[in-house]
């Protein structure tokens, strides 16, 4: 497996408390961690393997930081890679717009045929999310709000699926 670039935003360090716990769930393997609050686009470039992490903030929103550089991922050649999403929210607050910020961050996607790491919906209870497609989450939901105590093993499990499935 190639080295994976992970990206996220982050506002009160909950998304990137969970992207170093992805990073640890890879052990041995290269995963780099970046804030897209100050990188280049460059810097995805290199890699074929990407991970995408965001929080929700509002109603449909993703991350602050990640409304600012989307668009560096709009025009990205996406040939070649694929893309792993995960999303953080808060389902008992939110629960009409959970984890709305990963379902916006699939929509913006240039080409939806890249992205792997699906997430099954049980588990959480919530009315509406942007992130649900065809009876499943568009990519990991981690809700450190209400469910600190099922991070890890989510995080474990997902990992494991990624790494049958990236290239
Ligand atoms: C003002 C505000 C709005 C939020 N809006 C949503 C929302 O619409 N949907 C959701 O699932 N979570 C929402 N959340 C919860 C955050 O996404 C959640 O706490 C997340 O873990 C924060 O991660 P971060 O610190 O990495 O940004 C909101 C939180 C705040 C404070």
């Amino acid at each position: 497996m190639k080295p994976i670039g992970l990206f996220y935003g982050s506002t009160s360090g909950m998304t990137e408390k969970a992207a170093q716990k992805i990073k640890s769930a890879f052990g041995r393997h290269k995963v780099d961690l970046y804030n897209v609050k100050d990188v280049s686009q460059e810097a995805l470039q290199q890699y074929d393997n990407l991970i995408f992490g965001t929080s929700a903030w509002g109603i449909g929103e993703m991350q602050d930081d990640w409304e600012r550089w989307i668009f560096k991922v709009e025009t990205l050649d996406f040939s070649g890679k694929k893309v792993a999403l995960f999303g953080l929210g808060d389902q008992i607050k939110y629960p009409e717009s959970f984890v709305d910020g990963l379902g916006t961050l699939y929509c913006r996607l240039p080409d939806k045929s890249v992205v792997i790491g699906e997430w099954p919906l049980e588990g959480y209870q919530y009315y509406f999310s942007l992130a649900e497609k065809n009876g499943k989450f568009v990519g990991l939901v981690l809700d450190e709000n209400n469910q600190p105590d099922k991070t890890d093993e989510r995080i474990k499990n997902w990992v494991l699926q990624l790494k049958k499935e990236f290239v």
